[in-house]
């Protein structure tokens, strides 16, 4: 059975903005790329740094710490084929937007 998850007021991330998001013991990371809402999980796993913190140039958003950047709407790593950030299927709900835990 799925588990929705609010997390944050659509209107709070701006169009190419990011936030980072804490809930449900997670720590989550909500991308609007022109208006359509990613969310990713927050944890860079190079190094533990805040991807919800990193800056977002179209899709690519660049973690803070080392530069590391991803793909925000597949998770995919930029340079490295092997390395995916799990991302969460992401809705818009009365404004809020809204993932899947499995
Ligand atoms: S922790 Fe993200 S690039 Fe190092």
């Amino acid at each position: 059975m799925s588990n929705s998850v609010a997390l944050i007021e659509a209107s709070k991330v701006a169009v190419g903005g990011s936030a980072e998001v804490v809930a449900e013991g997670k720590i989550f990371a909500v991308f609007n790329v022109d208006g359509d809402f990613h969310v990713l999980d927050g944890i860079c796993p190079h190094a533990g740094g805040p991807l919800g913190k990193g800056m977002l140039n179209g899709k690519v958003v660049t973690c803070p710490w080392h530069g590391w950047q991803f793909d925000v709407t597949t998770g995919q790593h930029c340079l490295n084929n092997l390395l995916c950030q799990p991302g969460y299927q992401t809705k818009v709900v009365d404004g809020i937007v809204t993932v899947e835990l499995g």
